[in-house]
């Protein structure tokens, strides 16, 4: 158990910017940051940091909370763990009360295979520096191979001896268990169950997942013999996933994001080279081809990929394809090509760091121009291979999902393959209405019915009235059948502006929390959450207290404070919506704060009017007595009345 006083001092240091801000690349966008949520997968940034409140939210999946909710959700943290990793951050020493031995006992496998991992990286790293064995052999190659003593300990390479259970032993004996080793991969089991090391008599290079924590290794032998395999690698374990991790990117993820780019390479020795000589934002996907996941891994940091290449041809045409993969991720690719067969580790060490940094940075081109250059080259004047070119390309440029991108693609490209623009248009348009109908199908089979997530609007509304009966009908603004847009929208008013002070026509000095109470009064709220919030506001006036926005957004009740959080991230949903309907753009809410309040007040009025309006018509219909049905007509003209009202106060005072 944490110390309260502990918790209060980690909650009140953690800066939500910061934390959020080692995973996620965030822009500032008006009062908020924001960038690509790291809980779904998004090509357009849907997720918002507000450093004021202290507090995320995606409007992508829902997903939103503080410092500490983040690492736990994104960490997969308990509670205590996500603060102990706010605290290490921080610098906060953790005052907890005494572990019971079977909390001990109980700390989860998870955390122990994390654990003996460090433990090895940490045996490894000493065998290295002090061993004999791992100096004169382990140590002397890297330096021969030129790596300096501070990008050694960086990396926390290592070296493992050669011998069949060294590490075991040595972990043994600092009190670690068979079975966490086992589960690791770091120890291996024969047929006869003889337990013994997996790395043995290699140079290590341990492998950390973007947080920093050891998962796994990648050992290389320091001999010749080509029956030795190069590397061995840690197997998939349950903290190791080959294909959602990047070597180097814990060490690369700061100079990645500051960049706005980052470096691709194939070998460690790369990474480890690329970032000696000062280029920091590189990594490798090391041995595996690349995975959706790996991009996506880079695509929390930057959207810019650069590829450097060994300069074989034969392995750059293989790998063309799976680069189209980056592309429908939506990043930016660019490719370097090293001369004479080298690759960035030979390259760096032929040349020296600041000539490496030159050339890449000169030498960058664009994928797809590189493609069709590489592609064009290979064709030589043969038309039939030209004409495969063009649609290898375009496919290339097909998936691509901004389409303004695509379009500058489709006109450089014209000029190189010297094919009209429009050509190259149309059979990009063919390829895509392709592609969208296959996706169509797929996610719509056929006789199923549309159903939308909570709160957006449904398929098609139903058809309330049959053709014989057809008077003014009211405009809904959307089909939800409910208020809880327009309900939002006066709880994130009173959220956001409740305090501001306020002399409009007849009312003087104040509270624009205690004006829209006034004007709810004749006000009934449905959704049960709406409701709890604008009861506990009322109260509160009422004992003299004008609440702020903070007591809803940090309630103990979770359901009240996610939607704190959520209406007090969210830009004017239901007003947008409103605005773009009548084509009036509006920046700045808060430039015309007396449209806006009365906006959101007369929506939400507008709104309870028109539900009554839908009532009374679907009686008229159901009536058959004509003496009833006139007093229903005569009732319905009133209420439209009203309704005309508000809409013409609305229009006025919205345009103002
Ligand atoms: P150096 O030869 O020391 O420069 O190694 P490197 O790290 O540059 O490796 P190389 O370019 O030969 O290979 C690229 C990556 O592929 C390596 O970093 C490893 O991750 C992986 N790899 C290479 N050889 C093997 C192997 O024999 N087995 C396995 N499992 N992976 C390998
Ligand atoms: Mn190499």
């Amino acid at each position: 158990m944490i110390y309260q006083d502990t918790i209060n001092k980690i909650m009140d240091t953690a800066r939500i910017e910061e934390v959020v801000g080692d995973f996620v690349s965030l822009k500032k966008r008006g009062t908020s940051l924001i960038g690509n949520c790291p809980f779904h997968n998004e090509k357009t940034p849907s997720f918002h940091v507000s450093v004021t409140k202290g507090i995320y939210k995606c409007f992508g999946c829902g997903k939103g909370g503080d410092a500490v909710h983040f690492i736990m959700d994104h960490e997969k943290y308990s509670y205590p763990e996500a603060l102990k990793y706010l605290a290490q951050k921080y610098n906060i020493e953790v005052e907890e009360k005494e572990q019971s031995p079977q909390d001990v006992e109980a700390n989860n496998a998870r955390e122990s295979l994390y654990v003996v991992s460090q433990y090895a990286a940490n045996y490894f790293a000493s065998e290295l520096w002090t061993g004999e064995q791992g100096r004169a052999i382990g140590l002397s190659y890297f330096k021969e191979r030129g790596f300096r003593e501070d990008i050694i300990r960086k990396f926390e390479l290592g070296y493992s001896p050669d011998q069949w259970d060294a590490l075991i032993l040595s972990a043994k004996a600092a009190g670690h268990k068979e079975e966490y080793l086992e589960r690791t991969g770091l120890s291996v089991h024969n047929d006869k169950g003889r337990v013994y090391d997996r790395f043995r008599g290699r140079v290590m290079f341990p492998i950390h997942n973007f947080t920093g924590r050891v998962i796994g290794f990648g050992g290389r032998t320091l001999k010749t013999d080509k029956n030795v395999p190069k590397y061995v690698n840690s197997p998939e374990s349950d903290i190791y996933h080959k294909s959602n991790v990047l070597y180097g990117l814990f060490q690369a993820k700061k100079a990645i994001r500051e960049v706005d780019n980052c470096y691709l390479v194939e070998g460690y020795a790369d990474v480890l080279s690329v970032h000696q000589a000062g280029v920091e934002n590189v990594v490798a996907s090391s041995g595996t081809s690349l995975t959706v996941e790996q991009i996506r891994l880079i695509g929390r940091f930057s959207q810019n990929v650069t590829i450097l290449y060994d300069g074989d041809a034969a392995g750059i045409k293989a790998s063309l394809r799976g680069l189209d993969m980056i592309l429908e991720e939506g990043l930016n690719v660019k490719v370097v090509n090293f001369p004479d067969g080298h690759d960035p580790d030979s390259y760096m060490h032929k040349v020296g760091a600041g000539a490496f940094k030159l050339y890449i940075e000169n030498n960058r081109k664009d994928f797809i121009l590189y493609k069709a250059d590489i592609l064009l080259k290979e064709a030589g004047t043969d038309p039939i291979k030209r004409a495969g070119i063009i649609r290898d390309i375009v496919e290339s440029i097909a998936k691509i999902p901004d389409d303004i991108k695509a379009s500058v693609f489709i006109r450089e490209c014209s000029r190189l393959l010297q094919v009209e623009e429009r050509m190259l248009l149309t059979e990009l348009n063919k390829m895509k209405s392709a592609r969208s109908k296959k996706a169509f199908s797929q996610q719509n089979p056929p006789k199923q019915q549309f159903s939308s997530p909570p709160g957006m609007p449904d398929g098609p509304p139903e058809n309330l009235f049959d053709d014989n009966f057809s008077p003014d009908l009211p405009e809904l603004e959307t089909t939800v059948d409910n208020d809880q847009l327009q309900e939002h929208e006066i709880v994130r008013l009173l959220l956001a502006f409740g305090h501001e002070l306020v002399s409009w026509d007849n009312i003087d000095n104040m509270y624009i929390g205690s004006f829209i109470m006034q004007n709810l009064a004749d006000v009934t709220f449905e959704d049960e959450v709406c409701k709890l919030i604008i009861q506990n506001y009322k109260e509160e006036i009422e004992n003299g207290h004008l609440p702020v926005a903070n007591q809803f957004i940090k309630n103990e009740n979770r359901v009240i404070a996610d939607l704190a959080i959520t209406l007090s991230t969210s830009p004017y949903a239901l007003s947008e919506n409103w605005y773009n309907k009548h084509q009036i753009y509006v920046r700045d809410e808060t430039v015309n704060l007396k449209a806006t309040i009365l906006g959101g007040l007369f929506h939400l009025k507008k709104r309870k009017v028109d539900r009554i309006l839908l009532g009374l018509l679907q009686e008229i219909k159901t009536e058959n007595d004509p003496v009833n049905q006139e007093i229903l007509m005569q009732r319905y003209a009133y209420i439209k009345n009203v309704e005309r009202e508000i809409s013409k106060f609305l229009g006025s005072v919205i345009l103002k």
